[in-house]
């Protein structure tokens, strides 16, 4: 079941200089291409869209506001169970909380500076892909 999820690469990650770590596990993983690769900055209309879900919740300021500190590298990764196999690399939202071995659990200790964002579901992804690349096909 070959999947494509729209992944950011946060502000923390930028400045910390782990993008090629992350994307080079994303790359190891047998079969998963990448189909898109942009360094963007994002504005708080996009992100109001990308979290919409979280309008009205404690940390959603806080989140927009460090989501917009600096660039972020956008992604598009296509392959076999993506979505699911992207969220498992990533690990769960609390770095505290996440395994070693995931990225959030190795690198993480802030929960809104978890490093990256992975679609949650198959109507996520959709959403999100057209939502930062309309135009991919
Ligand atoms: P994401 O959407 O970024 O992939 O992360 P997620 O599904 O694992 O977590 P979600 O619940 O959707 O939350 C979105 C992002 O908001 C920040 N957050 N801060 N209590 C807090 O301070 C808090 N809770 C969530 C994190 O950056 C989280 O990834
Ligand atoms: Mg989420």
């Amino acid at each position: 079941m070959s999947q494509r999820s729209l992944v950011l690469l946060k502000p923390d990650a930028v400045r910390r200089g782990l993008v090629g770590e992350i994307i080079g596990r994303i790359e190891r993983k047998a079969g998963w291409q990448l189909v898109a690769l942009e360094l963007r900055s994002l504005d708080r209309g996009l992100l109001e869209q990308h979290y919409g879900e979280h309008i009205g919740k404690p940390f959603y300021e806080p989140l927009v506001e460090f989501m917009s500190s600096g660039p972020v590298v956008v992604l598009v990764v296509e392959g076999e169970r993506v979505i699911e196999g992207l969220r498992t690399l990533a690990g769960p939202t609390d770095p505290i909380a996440a395994a070693p071995g995931s990225i959030r659990g190795d690198f993480g200790t802030i929960v809104r500076e978890n490093l990256i964002h992975a679609s949650d579901s198959e109507e996520s992804a959709a959403r999100e892909l057209k939502l930062f690349f309309p135009s991919l096909v």
